[in-house]
């Protein structure tokens, strides 16, 4: 096999091949076929020799040298470019690393144009309303590959309850409000709707199979299976010099150490996968790209996507109030002086030198309204999907990278540990054309942006001071904040939240409010349901599962928790009054209890609370 794979390369070739490798080197080739042994010489090529130091003569660990290759194959397949480009890119950007030359320079940052909303105005109302109609012609993308370092949790993140008092996984939520949207867009367009609502989910090696276990054991939380389509991201080959020699598995010499290349590989995933032309040609609009941990982001969805469509922004970045200096990037206008432009994340490190360095002598600072000019991104971005189309038969979806290498010292020749190249979706407008229509909707914080993202200890300690916890307890403390104040909105009275600390942590604890999209996807759905005077206490808890269901006159003290079919017609009211579900404080290193329940520092402790089951469709009114 051997001979004849080597006999079907040219003379010329097989001679440069003999003379780049090692002579053990050319005695294992006699294992490989014709085009793993073109994989070989383009690693020789790439001066990637080192790869085969070790290699003992062929007859021993044949079948782990055929892995090898078949692992090479797949990561020069799964690179727009293939392993040769992707090795030149990272000679280029370590270069720049080493030369410490910033990717910004000579570009002048400006605030670019957006719309600010406040939540429940008029002007938020209207926006929204014409989002719910868009929802039909839109497709939804979740990136869902991350490895979770950050967080530390076992299982995958987005399995992870986002509140513990109805125990609903941020994957249900997702999919959950993705249905429900679809049906109010449907019924707002007086059923126009062409086909189910496309929802792809990018995983990875790290994520895929639980992904699809958690899918399936759960019905895909009511959605059509062939409505949901996984897209599994490979990782990149790890470098382990500036010289972007390829890192040995430190597990298996036959292998290259992989790691993850970031969520900017969903560009090139749709686009390779043929959904995006598939879209298209059945008449879609929208592509919304959301992440794995943000049970808020729903409630901030519909109005962006009007904005977006009023505007006809073929990039709309979703982003909250920034405080200057904040750990989060800012959404900047960028002028080079030859004449590019770009709108683009820059991350909060870069922009206060940038800043300096281009006429404004005080770097990152709060404008008058007492925020940085700079909006701050959320990595939630809705495009349009003719333009990003236009754009990706341009680029393939590569989107451009960097690389962070930790040096051993300040020569920079030598790293602490491997490093790769990696990229991020939120970079996607750096290629677009200073034609194209970017922009951003910025929305309150309390209402659209609670990730989780960070574990207790480094919650408590780690984040710099005055910067969101981004924790298990923050992420589900923010979500009773915003349905509270949402229902402070329309108008319930809601009592102030009082201070507690879970993990370390300082939180407000509001009255746990929480309702499935069914009851509400819009603040207008909020403000049609509730009537008249409500109060609830702060130690209360509000559950309502159901479709149609009126609150008037409803005053809670203790917990009511409310389940109706889709055709019931319920209206409650008057007082409920019990000792309810209380919140209590447990010890993070209690191993008796889940692992999802230590990292947010509490429990909910069900006391005793009025349940109503409305099972049967008919009119029913409760005033107890
Ligand atoms: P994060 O920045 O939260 O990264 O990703 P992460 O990898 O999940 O967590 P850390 O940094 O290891 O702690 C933001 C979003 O992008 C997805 C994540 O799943 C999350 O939804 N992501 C990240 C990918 O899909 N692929 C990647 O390679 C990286």
């Amino acid at each position: 096999m051997a001979s004849s794979a080597i006999d079907k390369l040219t003379n010329l070739q097989v001679n440069e091949l003999f003379t780049f490798s090692s002579p053990n080197l050319q005695k294992n080739l006699s294992i490989f076929s014709a085009d793993q042994v073109k994989l070989v010489k383009m690693l020789l090529e790439m001066g990637q020799e080192h790869l085969f130091e070790d290699w003992p003569d062929p007859g021993v660990d044949d079948d782990e040298k055929k892995c090898f290759i078949d692992q090479v194959a797949l990561l020069d397949s799964s690179y727009p470019g293939g392993l040769t480009s992707y090795i030149k890119t990272a000679r280029e950007l370590l270069a720049d690393s080493k030369a410490g030359k910033n990717p910004f320079d000579g570009f002048k940052p400006s605030v670019p144009s957006g719309e600010i909303l406040t939540f429940g105005d008029d002007n938020f109302i209207k926006y929204e309303e014409t989002g719910v109609k868009q929802v039909q012609n839109a497709a939804f993308v979740l990136v869902a590959g991350g490895l979770g370092e950050r967080l530390g949790y076992n299982g995958i993140k987005v399995a992870l309850p986002m509140e513990t008092t109805t125990g609903t996984c941020f994957l249900q939520n997702y999919i959950e409000s993705v249905l429900c949207l679809a049906e109010a867009s449907c019924k707002q367009t007086q059923g126009e709707r062409r086909q189910d609502v496309p929802f792809v989910i990018m995983t990875s090696d790290d994520t895929h199979a639980r992904t699809l276990q958690l899918l399936e054991s759960n019905s895909y939380f009511g959605m059509k299976p062939a409505q949901v389509k996984l897209l599994k991201q490979e990782k990149v080959a790890c470098l382990a010099d500036n010289d972007a020699r390829l890192a040995g598995d430190p597990k298996n010499k036959y292998r290259i150490q992989t790691k993850p290349h970031g969520h900017g590989d969903v560009h090139s995933l749709l686009y390779s996968s043929g959904l995006l032309k598939e879209w298209k040609d059945a008449g879609l609009r929208w592509v919304l790209f959301f992440q794995d941990t943000n049970g808020l982001l729903f409630k901030a969805i519909p109005a962006a996507l009007g904005v977006s469509a009023t505007k006809e922004y073929h990039v709309n970045s979703l982003s909250v109030p920034r405080k200057a200096k904040e750990a989060i990037g800012g959404i900047t206008r960028l002028t080079h002086k030859d004449g590019r432009e770009m709108v683009i994340n820059v991350e909060y490190n870069q922009l206060d030198p940038l800043l300096r360095a281009t006429g404004h002598p005080d770097g990152d600072v709060n404008c008058e309204t007492g925020y940085s000019p700079y909006p701050g991104n959320i990595n939630q971005l809705i495009l349009e999907l003719g333009p990003y189309i236009d754009e990706l038969s341009k680029t393939g979806g590569a989107i451009k990278e960097f690389v962070n290498p930790k040096y051993k010292d300040s020569t920079k020749s030598t790293f602490k540990s491997s490093t790769r190249l990696e990229c991020m979706m939120q970079d996607y407008p750096k290629t677009l054309p200073p034609s194209s229509r970017v922009g951003f909707t910025v929305t309150d914080r309390w209402l659209a942006y609670a990730p989780v993202k960070n574990n207790p200890e480094d919650a408590a300690k780690v984040v710099p001071k005055g910067n969101p916890y981004h924790s298990a307890t923050s992420g589900e403390t923010s979500i009773y904040r915003a349905n509270s104040m949402i229902l402070r909105k329309a108008g319930v009275k809601i009592e102030d939240p009082v201070s507690k600390v879970f993990n370390g942590q300082e939180v407000e604890v509001w009255a746990r409010v929480v309702w499935n999209p069914k009851w509400a996807v819009t603040f207008a759905d909020v403000k049609n349901k509730v009537s008249r005077a409500n109060f609830v206490s702060q130690k209360s808890t509000l559950v309502i599962k159901g479709k149609n269901v009126a609150i008037q006159d409803l005053s809670l003290d203790g917990t009511f928790v409310i389940n109706s079919v889709d055709d019931a017609q319920v209206k409650v009211g008057g007082l409920v009054q019990n000792k309810g579900w209380t919140i209590e404080t447990i010890d993070k290193e209690n191993t008796t209890l889940p692992e999802e329940v230590r990292i947010r520092g509490f429990k909910i402790n069900k006391i005793e609370q009025l349940e109503k089951c409305y099972s049967k469709p008919g009119k029913y009114s409760l005033n107890p």
